[in-house]
């Protein structure tokens, strides 16, 4: 994916992160990534993650589209051997990658995989949750939204991955991005941009874009 920022000023802030952090699982992580060009959330990002969750004190994170576990890393790193990090996605294949993965990096204890549709993952944990990130299929966004709103306490937060879509919610359309993709992306768009916006208009919680990447949303409950 082409970075909205500079490419040049996104990898500074990978190279910062890299500077804080080494670990050979999670550079294998990145090169699965790589070489597959599955859309993980990357070192930013990650780093991201797991700073707003220990920001908050978050013991309970359930994330909604976990792929093979890389944002879990971030997640899991936060929350400790004794907090819980509730992993969903509809490939039963990346539960079994991410549990390789995240036992060979010690960050599996406070993991648990539900494979199937995210939001019926979410309805299956019970009580008030610390942190939900959303990271699924992007025209499930509002949806995703309305399932975890309520479910988090005050003082907890809602974390959405690539709100900014390439640009395209704010009418651009991203560079050599031939017409019909452009078109059948359309709905899509919509969807981010429909979930932002509820978001920016609920009383109940304090939010804004953070354009690294490819844009993640924080929302903050404040009642
Ligand atoms: C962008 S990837 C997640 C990457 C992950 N958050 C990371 O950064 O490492 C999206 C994942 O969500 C899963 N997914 C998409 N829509 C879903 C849904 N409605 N229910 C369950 N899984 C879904 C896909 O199978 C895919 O693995």
């Amino acid at each position: 994916m082409r970075p909205l920022l500079p490419r040049e000023v996104d990898g500074y802030l990978v190279e910062l992160v890299k500077a804080q952090h080494a670990d050979q699982v999670l550079t294998e992580m990145e090169s699965r990534a790589d070489e597959l060009r599955f859309p993980i959330v990357g070192r930013a990002v990650g780093r991201f993650l797991e700073l707003q969750a220990r920001a908050i004190g978050a013991r309970r994170v359930v994330e909604l589209g976990s792929g093979y576990g890389y944002s879990a890393y971030w997640f899991a790193r936060a929350v400790g051997e004794d907090g819980e990090v509730v992993c969903t996605d509809a490939d039963p294949a990346n539960a079994r990658l991410a549990e390789n993965y995240l036992r060979r990096a010690g960050l599996w204890a406070p993991v648990r995989y539900l494979v199937g549709d995210a939001l019926a993952g979410l309805a299956e944990v019970d009580g008030e949750l610390d942190v939900v990130y959303c990271d699924i299929d992007k025209d499930g966004y509002p949806g995703a939204w309305a399932a975890a709103a309520e479910r988090l306490r005050v003082g907890g937060l809602f974390l959405c991955d690539n709100v900014l879509w390439d640009g395209r919610v704010a009418g651009l359309a991203p560079e050599g991005e031939p017409a019909e993709v452009a078109a059948s992306r359309a709905s899509v768009t919509d969807a981010i941009v429909a979930m932002s916006r509820e978001i920016a208009s609920d009383p109940r919680y304090v939010s804004s874009v953070v354009p690294i990447r490819d844009g993640v949303l924080v929302a903050l409950r404040v009642a």
